[in-house]
């Protein structure tokens, strides 16, 4: 298959850990007789220092064109003053708005050579698979904004159509799965937590084989912690979804492993680690790349339905977590290309024992 790949490596970090998924797509190209042509564009702060705004026109134009995105990180120190008129992360902002995806999957699995260094009990952590579907394009994120002196407001606005959307694909994921759906929202406080609630009521029907449950989301912080595994598909506004999810990587053993897919209803999609730049680490060269070269294997999956590639690469990755080389933030000492150089050789250890070839299998 042809795919337009367009990468956003960004800032910090982000140039680092994509180089790696990179470089796994190459080799799934090389593997399975694939054409993926890159191309590089500009986001965040390096954007704003080469040419005064976080997302040029050329980079965006070339997001709508591609059959996928893969974006790094943006932000950090440099461009973090809280009176700056331009910022890093509107960048990212307005990339999601533009391509309209507002369906953002960040699938949380616990490894079992990682239980260790996650802060939960083991005896919690077995059976943890969790997929999040945060909001990604309405609610506080865009909605108005003011500011004064000594005031500033940050609107936070749905329609009934954004939660709808969402909701439904959450539903239709939990099909595909174990059929439990959790609704996570704050309607003891909040109008536009009404509204979702009542959407995802007015919705369940629909989905009569599909178990709907609804959690606050104060109550749903502590049950991510206290009972992990009883969870299948979380689905929530953009807001807690960034909240909740940072959490969960936490459980999982480290930031850097969780991937993400941004999905509209196109087949065009955004896929990025849900990290960011990493400003402590960044230029080290030991940033965990786990998180983009899964982004890349959920890229292959949803947007170029290439099955087979994305579960050899999440294979690949197992292996590597199961043997090493592991970076910093997962207990080891290795940097990030001889994580990247790892998974690599599994990949192709798994290609060269494996019966069909990737074009036979997705065939
Ligand atoms: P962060 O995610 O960048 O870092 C938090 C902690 O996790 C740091 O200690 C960092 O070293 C560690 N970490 C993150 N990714 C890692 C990796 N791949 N390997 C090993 N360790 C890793 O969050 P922050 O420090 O709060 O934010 C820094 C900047 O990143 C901010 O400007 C923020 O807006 C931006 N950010 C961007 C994105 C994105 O582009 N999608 C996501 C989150 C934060
Ligand atoms: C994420 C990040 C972004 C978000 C920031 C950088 C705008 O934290 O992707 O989780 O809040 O969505
Ligand atoms: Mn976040």
């Amino acid at each position: 298959m042809k795919a337009h790949i367009v990468t956003l490596p960004g800032d910090g970090v982000g140039p680092e850990v994509t180089a790696a998924a990179v470089a796994v797509l190459n080799a799934v190209a090389k593997h399975g007789g694939h054409e993926f042509r890159f191309e590089e564009h500009a986001i965040g702060g390096t954007a704003i220092d080469a040419f005064g705004e976080p997302l040029p026109a050329a980079s965006l134009d070339a997001c709508k064109r591609a059959d996928a995105v893969l974006l790094g990180a943006v932000g950090g120190p440099k461009w973090s003053d809280p009176n700056a008129k331009v910022r890093p992360e509107q960048g990212l902002l307005a990339l999601r708005a533009a391509l309209g995806v507002y369906a953002n999957l960040r699938p949380l699995q616990v490894h079992p050579s990682l239980a260790n260094l996650s802060p939960l009990k083991n005896d919690k952590l077995k059976n943890v698979d969790v997929l999040f579907v945060r909001e990604l394009t309405g609610g506080t994120y865009f909605g108005a904004k003011t500011r004064t002196e000594d005031t500033a407001t940050d609107e936070c606005k749905y329609t009934v159509h954004e939660i709808e959307r969402v909701v439904r694909r959450a539903f239709d994921l939990a099909r595909g799965r174990k059929k439990h759906l959790t609704s996570v929202d704050k309607a003891n406080v909040l109008e536009t937590s009404r509204l979702w609630r009542s959407t995802v009521q007015r919705i369940a029907p629909d989905y009569a084989d599909v178990t709907v449950e609804h959690q606050l989301v104060d109550s749903m912080a502590m049950l991510l912690l206290t009972q992990p595994s009883h969870y299948d598909v979380v689905v929530t506004e953009n807001l807690f979804g960034d909240i909740l999810t940072d959490e969960a990587a936490a459980i999982a053993g480290s930031l850097g492993l969780l991937p993400s897919a941004s999905l509209g209803d196109g087949r065009n999609g955004l896929y990025e680690p849900i990290h960011g730049s990493a400003p402590d680490i960044a230029g080290k060269g030991i940033a965990n790349p786990t998180g983009a070269i899964l982004s890349a294997a959920m890229l292959l999956r949803y947007s170029l339905h290439l099955d087979a590639e994305a579960t050899a690469i999440e294979a690949a990755v197992n292996q590597v977590l199961r043997d090493g080389p592991h970076t910093r933030d997962i207990g080891g000492d290795a940097g990030t290309d001889a994580v990247r150089n790892a998974v690599l050789r599994a990949l192709e250890h798994h290609v060269k024992t494996s019966n069909a070839s990737f074009a036979d299998a997705s065939a």
